[in-house]
């Protein structure tokens, strides 16, 4: 079974925009989990204009399921996330001030700086996902700079989805099967919503887990935020 884990950054941004803690990010994050969310994920930004480092600790601390902080890895993102040590990092190549992530690494271009990186971050113990575009050779790319897990980039299959997500599913459907071969685990993310969620979950095989925030968040101002985890884990189950 696909597990949802739910981004939380969105709820950071409204608390940031009056400098209080209304909404209160950590009994937020706790509260997800309690009305059924298997993970946490976080992406700080170099502008904290969400998330801040100082989140990540008391969210390690607090959370009882998967914390996932997503981030491009550079100095002061890799010092902050190996001495709070969640579950997991996914490493997208973001440049600074990016409104949303919207592609994935070049990991043969990238191959010495990654497997750098990686190593860093297994050296303490942290499980490594990589953000990709589903493309074979960047598959082949993650096994070789020691990726645990790939997050498939999900943005185009979302936009085509009325339109042909037959056509933009195929290439997630054989990606994810090389990379389960190869024995890399298969996470997804962005843009995912409670239309293109069930159709991709069931199609895309050995998927770990997806991390979803915008639309979710988005849908909780409608139906409440302990509603739609059961929404999301619906879709994933049926
Ligand atoms: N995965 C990555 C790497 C992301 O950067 C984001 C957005 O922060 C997501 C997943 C979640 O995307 P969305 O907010 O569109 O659900």
């Amino acid at each position: 079974m696909t597990r949802l884990s739910v981004n939380i950054n969105k709820v950071a941004l409204i608390r940031n925009a009056r400098g209080g803690n209304l909404p209160d990010l950590y009994k937020f994050a706790a509260d997800c989990e309690e009305y059924g969310a298997q993970g946490i994920t976080v992406h700080p930004r170099p502008d904290e204009r969400h998330i801040r480092y100082a989140d990540l600790e008391p969210l390690k601390d607090l959370v009882r399921t998967e914390f996932n902080v997503e981030g491009y890895p550079n100095d002061k993102f890799i010092n902050k996330v190996i001495a709070v040590k969640p579950h997991q990092v996914t490493l997208v190549p973001d440049p600074p001030g990016v409104l949303t992530s919207s592609e994935g690494w070049d990991t043969i271009e990238h191959k010495d700086f990654l497997s750098g990186v990686i190593l860093g971050f297994k050296d303490a113990g942290i499980r490594v996902s990589l953000f990709l575009d589903a493309k074979i050779d960047m598959v082949h790319g993650a096994k070789e700079v020691g990726a645990d897990r790939i997050e498939l980039y999900t943005g185009d299959y979302a936009k085509s989805y009325f339109q042909d997500k037959e056509n933009h599913i195929r290439d997630h459907i054989v990606v994810a099967k090389e990379a389960h071969k190869l024995g890399l685990g298969v996470n997804a993310g962005h843009d995912l919503n409670l239309d293109n969620l069930h159709y991709y979950s069931t199609h895309v095989p050995n998927l770990k887990e997806v991390s979803i925030g915008h639309a979710l968040i988005a849908d909780a101002l409608y139906y409440g935020i302990q509603n739609v985890i059961g929404m999301y884990r619906h879709e994933l189950a049926r």
